[in-house]
């Protein structure tokens, strides 16, 4: 921290409340914002966290009527259960509010408004695709067509999910409305743009220059955007769900749900505190942090502290200490294919066992890269770590203590030159967990609070206290005495990360009040200080119980794979058999493949033709490695107008089809034919 500041406003990520929250969100955002906040409170500083649901956006609307419900209905389920799972988990917010409460609408509103006013935001009409059908302007996501980049016909007026390219609807060939199946037309439409550009200097001069601190992930990210030019951002769309465009002439508009969400975390506050929140959000001497997920971070770091430093009061964020993602089992975790570690789910297998979970997703939080979670490193981290480590451990000094001391904190003697060295490793890790913590780093820090349970575990094997009690109870005495004073501190060290159980901890020692000053001492559990019952923290988690999770993704899986097979696209409308002879299919011969820089989903092919050689650019990159393809023989069009592809010209399309998992094969002969072989 470079400034002293006298409190911290702490924000997570508002959830959509369109689907449960899993691993991947704990993971990336509420542990972390979680760990963080108990150890500010712990130092007794003056924190607020602050949560809440995104309760706006198309996609609420489209599970709406896909459901035959309101959007409202949708958003009041997961709202609830998202609320739920959060306070299962521990997750600590002083207030857990919602997008579409009328504090919110208000708060919104007003901040629209006010921008208005002071005229920040520019006027553009354009036109976009209307549905006659339906009466009313279509969203980016109801609108499907073939995508000019890979012919997929239902890519989204936002992007081909098969080729990943990012569109614009006008982009689509062949466009249909996904209410009505009528084909669009286009019409005028006016919407109020946050001109970014003009915010660039301040912004660049903010992040590059003022805030070198930031995590070199959130920093790159930025740089990058800053880079490329910011553009005006549209915050206003025509749609029937959101907070209304407070304006005359905006009719039918409501806030896009970007520009309302993050004043969301203004808005709860404003409920909690409806005195007192300006101090949250106005003081300079207030810390604002936001933790998030990195597809939040040009929001959170771009365009959020534009429209604060637009309005004028309020003041930004000091930090965004954004995480990457979790991956499941090696797959992106995903909500649409079911592929996901549900925490309302893992509570009825795994019950009271949050703290686990909680260790092992930050053992493995995803905080430089990606990461991945797997049920076999659960066990062990369980079994290995919490079990034979940390539970071991105290079980051990409790049981010894009751044993030998009638559950009383024994008096301590004289230390030898190892007990003295554990002491100062004991004060010595205190700092260093101090110091990760302030840095974000809660993998590191969590792994420290550990190292204390291993020396605790290490100083009972090599004093073998059980040995000594034939013949020297004074040393039993002192050896006892310094392993619950090693206990102590765990109960504080781990209340951030592991709240349920350092809670289960005190009450074992019968320690009612505890900060983290206390962290690093020997002192604080006097002697004659009376112990209560010994239980066990952790409990092995058996092979049987892993399996049946494993057996439960394998279940998605083929789920997934009948899926994918029972929706075929049905068949097109019939062609005349001269249509047929229209199109030329050859096979060729892969002479060289390789990526097409700054296109992630592009490879770029050489193909022996029989006719002397051509390029065809394809959106396959994600399903091979370009060397792979090399020799191989494979089918394409040829006689596709030529096309530029990130400025290659591409002269063809190689044939591919979806496997079960939806990934992207290429179709070859079945033997090896002649480059140039006509298919047919
Ligand atoms: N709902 C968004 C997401 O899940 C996050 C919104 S964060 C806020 O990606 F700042 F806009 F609230
Ligand atoms: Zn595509």
């Amino acid at each position: 921290m470079t400034k002293n500041f006298k409190r911290t406003t702490v924000t997570s990520a508002l959830p959509y409340a369109n689907g449960p929250v899993h691993i991947g969100h704990l993971a990336g955002v509420y542990i972390p914002a979680d760990i963080y906040v108990r150890y500010l409170r712990l130092k007794g500083e003056d924190v607020l966290f602050v949560g809440g649901s995104d309760e706006h956006g198309v996609p609420i609307t489209i599970k709406a009527r896909n459901e035959g419900i309101t959007p409202q209905d949708v958003v009041n389920r997961y709202h609830t259960m998202i609320k739920k799972s959060f306070e299962e988990f521990g997750i600590s917010f002083d207030i857990y509010s919602r997008t579409s409460s009328e504090t919110h609408k208000k708060t919104a509103s007003d901040f629209f408004k006010t921008l208005y006013d002071k005229k920040e935001f520019i006027e553009q009409t354009s036109e976009q695709y209307y549905d006659e059908e339906a009466k009313q302007f279509l969203a980016d996501r109801y609108i499907i067509g073939t995508c000019p980049h890979c012919g997929n016909e239902r890519a989204y007026g936002d992007q081909c999910e098969a080729c990943g390219t990012s569109l614009s609807p006008l982009d689509l060939i062949n466009p249909k409305s996904t209410i009505s199946g009528s084909t669009p037309v286009l019409k005028e439409t006016k919407h109020w743009y946050l001109p970014l550009d003009k915010h660039e200097n301040w912004l660049r001069k903010w992040i590059l220059e003022d805030h070198k601190e930031w995590k070199p992930n959130v920093y790159g990210q930025c740089k990058s955007w800053l880079d490329m030019g910011l553009q005006p951002r549209a915050v206003t769309r025509d749609l029937d769900w959101g907070v209304p465009v407070p304006v005359e002439g905006a009719e039918g508009k409501v806030l896009y749900v970007w520009f309302d969400a993050p004043i969301g975390y203004i808005s709860n506050t404003i409920e909690l505190l409806p005195d007192s929140w300006e101090k949250w959000w106005k003081d300079p001497e207030t810390r604002l942090l936001h933790f998030i997920g990195k597809d939040n971070i040009v929001f959170h770091c771009i365009v959020f502290p534009a429209m604060l430093k637009a309005e004028g009061s309020f003041i930004l964020p000091d930090n965004v200490p954004a995480n990457e993602f979790l991956n499941l089992e090696g797959d992106k975790i995903s909500t649409s294919r079911n592929w996901a570690v549900w925490l309302h789910e893992y509570l009825v297998d795994f019950p009271e066992k949050q703290d686990i979970l909680r260790y092992v997703l930050t053992a493995n939080a995803p905080e430089t890269k990606d990461n991945d979670f797997t049920w076999k490193d659960f066990q062990a981290r369980n079994n290995n770590e919490l079990v034979a480590i940390f539970g071991n451990f105290v079980n051990r000094a409790l049981v010894l203590t009751h044993k030998y001391f009638d559950g009383k904190v024994p008096a301590r003697g004289e230390m030898t030159d190892y007990e003295k060295e554990i002491v100062s490793q004991i004060s010595n890790s205190k700092f260093q967990i101090q110091n990760l913590l302030d840095n974000f780093r809660f993998r590191d820090a969590q792994k420290e609070a550990m190292n204390l349970a291993r020396i605790g575990n290490k100083y009972l094997a090599d004093t073998e206290p059980w040995k000594l009690a034939k013949n020297d109870m004074a040393r039993v005495a002192t050896i006892m005495n310094i392993s619950l004073q090693i206990t102590a501190n765990l109960s504080i060290a781990f209340e951030p990360f592991l709240p349920f159980s350092s809670a289960r901890l005190r009450e074992m020692l019968h320690l009612p009040a505890f900060n983290w000053a206390d962290l690093g001492s020997i002192q604080f559990l006097p002697e004659g200080h009376r112990l209560g019952e010994a239980k066990l923290l952790f409990e092995k988690i058996e092979d049987e119980a892993i399996e049946a999770q494993v057996l439960k993704l394998q279940k998605t899986k083929e789920e997934n794979a009948v899926t994918s097979v029972t929706s075929v696209t049905p068949v097109k409308e019939n062609i005349a058999f001269d249509d047929f002879t229209k199109l030329d299919i050859r096979v060729g011969t892969v002479l060289d493949c390789q990526k097409v820089p700054k296109a992630d989903k592009l490879l770029q092919f050489k193909i022996d033709d029989g006719l002397g050689g051509r390029t065809i650019v394809s959106g396959i990159a994600q399903y091979y490695a370009p060397e792979d393809l090399i020799g191989k023989q494979v089918c394409f069009i040829a006689n596709l107008a030529p096309r530029k592809l990130k400025g290659i010209d591409s002269e063809g399309m190689i044939l591919s089809a979806e496997d079960a998992d939806g990934k992207l094969v290429v179709i070859s002969p079945s033997g090896t034919v002649k480059p140039g072989s006509e298919v047919g």
